[in-house]
């Protein structure tokens, strides 16, 4: 029989009710990386909403890793506290609760979107940032924060920190961790030759540049349960043809790679790199060819996002096997409801909250 938006996925021995998830989403929201009462209502309402995976926004495994002082983080006991309260409220709504875990690389030390998103001088309380080389992100907003290699202690530095991050996320009750590996944050600078430039064995050669994404993989995936996924999100391309850069054909190479280090499912997402990225047209589902490509590689399942925005979409997406999971973002900024709206329209059913039931559509 095929499988449609609403046929339950299992994934080890956890399972998603449905197959749409919210996409993590910054908040820029949080002071000094602890979640706020935004961050519970933001999320909790999607499981409210009825998505089978509610994913928390990037959170940083360090104070450095962070994109903006606003982002949630995960490096002290407290801060896993804080989010599990989240954690159980949307397993109490029966979504599965999942935690994107992040480093910003070079591309931290930055303002929030409605301040510009414009670097943080180090005198206004910005930050020095870690990145496989030392060429800064070419920022047009203003001047990169210091940029500074990473030597081998910083590499081993950042793989402890993923791996107590892991640990935090764990104890505060989350069922899926995500390894952020996308978008131009650290894991994807050390795969794209545009940003990696090194000379040793994290740098040059394909093993060599994909070796820290393997490594952090491997390393959430030895603390995280057997029973539990592991999820990594990926820049299927940098968009940048005119020069060697990271694509598709090496992302379908590191698939398989990405599972045998205990991936169980791949993020497809892409760009990020670099300012001079040439998307040809993001429309409707305009990175579903790149998470079908890359599902031919590997046993792994595979998420598709962006330009996700209609129930029939995300269901044919699914039922035509381009990809396992409907990963939708911005519309669920416009409609946390979109699960079960898109139950209703498909003519499926799903349990809608006690308290909603005289909202129901019948
Ligand atoms: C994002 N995106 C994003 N991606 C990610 O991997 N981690 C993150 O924390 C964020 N933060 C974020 C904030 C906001 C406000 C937006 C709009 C987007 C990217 C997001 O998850 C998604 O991949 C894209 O938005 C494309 O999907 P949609 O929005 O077209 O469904």
């Amino acid at each position: 029989m095929t499988d449609s938006l609403f046929t339950p996925l299992t994934l080890r021995g956890t399972e998603l009710p449905n197959r749409v998830m919210v996409s993590p989403m910054c908040q820029y929201s949080a002071e000094d990386g602890l979640v706020s009462d935004w961050h519970l209502v933001h999320l909790g309402s999607r499981a409210v909403g009825g998505a089978g995976v509610v994913m928390t926004e990037a959170t940083a495994v360090s104070p450095r890793g962070r994109i903006s002082p606003g982002d949630v983080g995960i490096w002290s006991d407290e801060h896993a506290d804080e989010l599990a309260r989240i954690a159980d409220f949307v397993r109490s709504q029966g979504s599965v609760p999942a935690i994107q875990l992040a480093h910003a690389g070079r591309k931290a030390s930055k303002r929030p979107p409605w301040e510009g998103s414009a670097p943080i001088p180090e005198e206004e309380g910005g930050w020095e940032v870690l990145a496989p080389s030392d060429d800064p992100y070419p920022y047009e907003e203003g001047e990169a924060p210091e940029t500074r290699a990473m030597t081998e202690g910083d590499i081993d530095a950042v793989l402890d920190q993923f791996r107590a991050a892991a640990e935090r996320a764990l104890d505060a009750g989350f069922e899926i961790a995500e390894v952020h590996a996308a978008h131009g944050y650290l894991l994807h600078e050390f795969l794209s030759p545009v940003t990696n430039h090194r000379d040793d064995e994290y740098g040059g050669s394909f093993e060599n540049r994909t070796r820290l994404v393997r490594e952090v993989t491997e390393t959430v995936r030895d603390v995280w349960p057997d029973e539990k996924p592991v999820f990594v999100r990926i820049s299927a391309t940098d968009w940048l043809p005119d020069r060697d850069s990271w694509d598709l054909e090496q992302s379908a190479r590191l698939a398989p790679l990405l599972a045998e280090a205990g991936a169980d499912l791949i993020d497809v997402s892409s760009g990020g790199t670099h300012p001079d990225q040439q998307i040809p047209h993001a429309g409707p589902g305009y990175q579903v060819p790149y998470a079908e490509r890359v599902k031919e590689a590997t046993d792994a399942a595979v998420g598709a996002v962006g330009g996700i925005t209609e129930p029939e979409h995300a269901d044919a997406i699914v039922r035509n096997g381009r990809a396992d999971l409907a990963i939708v973002g911005r519309e669920h900024l416009r409609n946390p409801y979109f699960t079960l709206e898109a139950a209703h329209e498909l003519g499926e059913d799903i349990e809608w909250p006690v308290q909603y039931h005289r909202g129901t559509f019948d």
